[in-house]
């Protein structure tokens, strides 16, 4: 029968089989999948395993340092962090295509992790070895959606399914792959992962690159940062937290409408708001948010992020939009 003990019990031995005595490194997004991953993995392996954090600049305000310090404190786990924004800006200069995004993050993410098994390997005196093993938290849904279920078409190539190089030097190891976002979150539990990490919203790993309808650059970053932050705190503020699956802030970035503000006519962009609820992500239906608590969003951000004139709700469910808008 389904137990999280079972679960547990049946993947540490799955891992021990597949990794034996090498080492393993595993990305961590901020998400609960890869820290629940993270966990297991650690279960199963213990010092074997080093746990890399890829700034990407693509993260959401604090992110970075939630990460950094929650999870290290709840695991204990070793924890490489790499500041790689730079490295992600330039490979996604001039693009605007979803897929090409996601493909390209994806590759740099790998390259990334890479160079960061290498740079273990000679932090640990351990010459003559290597990395072998790259742990995702692949969830079901994610398989299925990026078709490598049975006879599905492919919906998004998510970057830890179907945006990985050709010329991959790691096995996989990917204890979740037959879970549900909820069963992982138990799982989690199960591993004494706290709340605040297992409770956490989902974040996709390309962060806030596919939250950026057009080219991602620096500006628009910190711009859609700013809107997400206020979105979160007051959201959070209500107590909409748990009744909210998660809520996407996207930025129309090659969208401009005309506004006025003080005395001045301004032409600045709209922020999306895309509150969802759902079960496993597979479906979802818009959340009904109180009025009052959107127009708080609305009025803050229209005041506090420079050239956001507009702040819009997306009222659709899943299928026919998907969640993210990229
Ligand atoms: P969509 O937009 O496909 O999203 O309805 C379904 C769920 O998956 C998350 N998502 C991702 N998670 N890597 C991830 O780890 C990805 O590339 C990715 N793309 C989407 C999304 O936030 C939602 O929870």
């Amino acid at each position: 029968s389904w137990t999280t003990t079972n679960v547990v019990e049946e993947q540490v031995a799955l891992i021990r089989a597949q990794v034996g005595d090498k080492r393993a490194i595993c990305g961590l997004s901020g998400g609960v999948d890869s820290a629940v991953a993270a966990a297991l993995v650690q279960k199963a392996i213990g010092a074997q395993l080093t746990c890399v954090y890829v700034d990407h600049g693509l993260m959401r305000k604090g992110e970075s340092e939630q990460v950094e310090k929650d999870f290290v404190a709840a695991t204990g786990v070793q924890l490489k962090v790499v500041d790689a924004e730079e490295r992600f800006l330039t490979a996604l200069a001039g693009v605007s295509d979803p897929e090409q995004k996601r493909k390209i993050i994806g590759r740099e993410f790998i390259r990334v992790f890479e160079q960061a098994a290498s740079e273990i390997v000679a932090e640990a005196g351990a010459s003559g070895e290597s990395v072998e093993f790259l742990v995702q938290g692949t969830l079901y849904p994610d398989v299925v959606e990026s078709g490598g279920g049975t006879g599905t078409a492919n919906i998004k190539s998510h970057h830890n399914v179907g945006g990985l190089p050709e010329d991959l030097q790691f096995q996989l190891v990917e204890p979740l792959r037959k879970l549900f976002k909820d069963e992982v979150r138990m799982v989690g539990a199960e591993l004494g992962l706290p709340d605040e990490i297992v409770q956490r919203q989902p974040f996709p790993g390309p962060g806030l690159g596919i939250r950026i309808v057009g080219e991602v650059t620096k500006e628009r970053l910190d711009l859609l940062r700013e809107a997400d932050a206020i979105a979160r705190a007051e959201l959070t503020a209500a107590g909409l937290d748990r009744s909210i699956w998660q809520c996407p802030v996207v930025l129309l970035a090659d969208v401009r409408s005309v506004g006025v503000q003080g005395d001045g006519r301004t032409y600045g962009h709209p922020i999306v708001l895309r509150p969802v609820s759902s079960e496993d992500a597979m479906t979802a239906d818009w959340s009904r948010v109180p009025y009052e608590v959107l127009a708080k969003i609305s009025t803050r951000i229209t005041n506090e992020v420079a050239d956001v004139n507009r702040v819009v709700l997306d009222v659709t469910s899943k299928p026919p939009g998907t969640i993210e808008w990229e």
